[in-house]
């Protein structure tokens, strides 16, 4: 594939959406081509899907249909907008992709980490990210941040905070073996020392893959 692709990932409030806005601005300044998108959701079907998965009204889903809807969000994303923009050379910028099911689904509602891995492996034609930052936060930081902007909880957000321990648990498992792709940063510290990393490790990929 011609582009670059890059994911963030990290517990709601993490700072994943500031960080993301940043890079795209960057990116644009520089005069290359990014695309930001988002999971679930991020087409038209996406959409539907993400109002089903996140909807309070469906409290109780079964985890397995909930793990499915993810896929199928993705598969969807993937096809439409993800792979094609690739393919003409374009960078782009995901919140959240497989390793979010991998760990909410697989690790932390407890479906099998290799089985959800696997299965979104199928489910987005074997599209692996190119740089994936992991916005590493506290519980209590997560929690505290929510609170300040007032956000109402989505569905999976509402899960008590043993559920967020093990999904703190689990990016750094995955992180520690994906370390080829993998930046793990501390979301505590502030905006622009953070972006600071982000960018220095997109530039050298960047360059890497010849794109600057
Ligand atoms: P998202 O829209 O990224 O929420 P936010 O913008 O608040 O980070 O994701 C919504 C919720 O869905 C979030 O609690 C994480 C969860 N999620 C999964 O459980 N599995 C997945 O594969 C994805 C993409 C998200």
């Amino acid at each position: 594939m011609k582009g670059l692709f890059i994911t963030f990932e990290g517990l709601d409030g993490s700072g994943k959406t500031t960080q993301i806005k940043l890079l795209h601005d960057f990116l644009k300044k520089e005069g290359l081509d990014a695309v930001v998108t988002m999971e679930p959701g991020g087409t038209a079907v996406g959409e539907k899907i993400r109002d089903a998965l996140l909807s309070r009204k469906y409290s109780g889903m079964d985890y397995k249909t909930e793990a499915l809807l993810f896929l199928a969000s993705r598969a969807e994303l993937m096809s439409k907008v993800i792979m094609p923009a690739l393919n003409s050379g374009s960078i782009v910028i995901c919140d959240r992709f497989f390793d979010s099911t991998v760990v909410y689904q697989g690790i932390a509602r407890k479906l099998g980490k290799e089985q959800i891995l696997n299965m979104s492996l199928w489910a987005c034609s074997n599209v692996v990210p190119d740089l994936t930052f992991l916005l590493s936060i506290k519980v209590d930081k997560s929690e505290e941040r929510m609170k300040i902007t007032n956000r109402e909880k989505d569905r999976i957000e509402a899960e008590k905070d043993l559920f967020k321990e093990k999904i703190c648990k689990g990016y750094l498992e995955i992180a520690e073996e994906n370390k080829d792709r993998f930046i793990v940063l501390d979301g505590g510290k502030d905006i622009q020392s953070i972006f600071g990393e982000i960018k220095d490790n997109v530039e050298r990929v960047l360059k890497e893959k010849r794109l600057i």
